[in-house]
């Protein structure tokens, strides 16, 4: 009987695509997935280390899970991801029954690592060196939707902001051949789908490696002209690679969606300096101005740290007095959290834990007043939304639109996968709610 697999996937959507990847690689090894862990043969847990608390949670699942193996003695657990990366044989010493430990990309060897544990009944341990770099083209990734899709474009990231353990775990950016993308994107669109997320740590720092040499505004371009795909992503651009080219693209191209995700961190200059971030918040002001005055409606959201080492109550108030000038679509803001490695390790961290916490509060608040006012403004408006499933709030479903807002409705199972028409008719601050126009 074909043994089962089943794969858990802590943080971000590069993440969810590694999962993907590593089930097609053991789906291509003859393995089945299981419908959940307990009935899994082997179990993968796909991990984050961006903060202590995402590497607590892996710790965490892995205390639940240990037990399981003294009535399945033959059951696998493996780490894959960032935070094998990280941890290393420290993981091992602290979870000893863990039987393969991956870093990330490591989706290609996945099924020979699990066979070697098999056999050896010892870990299997395969972390990525930066001399022995992992192929970027994939053979085979077995994708969750069947409509929405990410593609690697780059993987790793040259950047050094001092908060950031991910140059440490991912490496230093590598990228794919923009022939390979764009034959991708081709088959994929041949498949039916019609929505991409190119992803890279920095995408938009994308450098093509092949003659054609394309920037990463050219590559865009050329993907939107893919017939068939409605909707082109990308995530997440460093603020100080968006330039004139990416933004006349984004601007010109209804296929690339209207929404510009641009981490700014913090509002103060001082802040912003000691994270190594290489710009101003002036700077980065007069590329959302850009943005915003690009004769598109376009969505702008941000990833926020509050409390970073040294932050001043003056300091976070720049950052408050940041989002009320921005007026973001949406914010995902996090409590600074100390990475081993990173230069922003050897600054104290003197921002109190009740006081970053209380930060954080006070940023959340602020900034939920903002989007309530912003999703107002489309209530009576009639929108187009990618219908997808995960019934939310009474509504059997929940969609996004091309400016990545969510919308709850009622509709058939048969607009799944497809853009339909939607009138909002209500909301809150982090979604609308709406009626199907059929
Ligand atoms: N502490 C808190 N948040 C962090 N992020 C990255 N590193 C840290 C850290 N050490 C946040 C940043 C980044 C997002 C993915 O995670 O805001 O943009």
């Amino acid at each position: 009987m074909a043994k089962k697999y089943f794969i858990e996937t802590f943080g971000c959507q590069m993440n969810e695509l590694d999962s993907e990847k590593i089930a097609g690689n053991l789906q291509n090894a003859g393995m089945e997935p299981a419908r959940d862990a307990a009935g899994a043969d082997v179990i993968i847990l796909n991990t984050c280390s961006v903060r202590e608390k995402a590497v607590q949670k892996v710790y965490g699942r892995l205390g639940e899970i240990k037990g399981w193996k003294t009535s399945r003695q033959d059951l696998i657990i493996g780490v894959a991801g960032c935070m094998a990366q990280l941890e290393g044989n420290r993981l091992l010493k602290k979870a000893p029954f863990v039987d393969v430990l991956a870093g990330p990309q490591k989706g290609h060897v996945m099924s020979s690592l699990v066979a070697r544990a098999q056999e050896t009944r010892t870990p299997a341990v395969d972390l990525r060196m930066d001399d022995d770099p992992e192929p970027l083209e994939t053979s085979f990734v077995l994708r969750e939707s069947r409509w929405r899709a990410g593609i690697t474009i780059s993987e790793g990231c040259d950047r050094n902001c001092s908060f950031c353990v991910v140059p440490f775990t991912r490496g230093r950016q590598r990228d794919r051949e923009s022939g390979n993308i764009i034959r991708e994107a081709a088959d994929l669109a041949g498949q039916g789908y019609i929505e991409l997320v190119l992803l890279g740590q920095t995408v938009n720092a994308y450098r093509d490696p092949s003659p054609a040499g394309l920037t990463f505004a050219g590559l865009l371009r050329n993907l939107a002209s893919v017939p068939g795909l409605s909707r082109i992503r990308f995530t997440a651009p460093h603020p100080n690679y968006f330039d004139d080219e990416l933004l006349d693209v984004v601007a010109s191209c209804p296929q690339v969606c209207n929404h510009v995700h641009l981490p700014v961190q913090s509002g103060s200059d001082r802040i912003l300096r000691a994270m190594r971030r290489g710009y101003t918040r002036k700077k980065y002001l007069e590329t959302v101005h850009k943005i915003r005055r690009s004769g598109r409606a376009i969505a702008v959201s941000t990833d926020i740290i509050v409390g970073f080492p040294g932050e001043t109550a003056a300091d976070f108030g720049d950052t408050l007095h940041l989002l009320d000038e921005v007026q973001y679509d949406c914010v995902f803001s996090f409590k600074y959290s100390p990475r081993p490695g990173t230069a922003a390790l050897m600054l104290s961290d003197d921002v109190t834990h009740e006081e970053k916490g209380e930060r954080l509060m006070r940023l959340q608040e602020q900034q939920k007043l903002i989007q309530f006012n912003k999703n107002a403004a489309f209530l009576g408006q009639r929108v187009e939304v990618l219908a997808e499933g995960g019934a939310r709030a009474n509504y059997r479903l929940s969609g996004r639109m091309s400016n990545n807002r969510i919308v709850n409705f009622d509709g058939p199972d048969s607009l799944l996968g497809s853009i339909v028409s939607v009138e909002v008719t209500g909301f809150s601050p982090n979604s609308l709610k709406g009626a199907w126009i059929g």
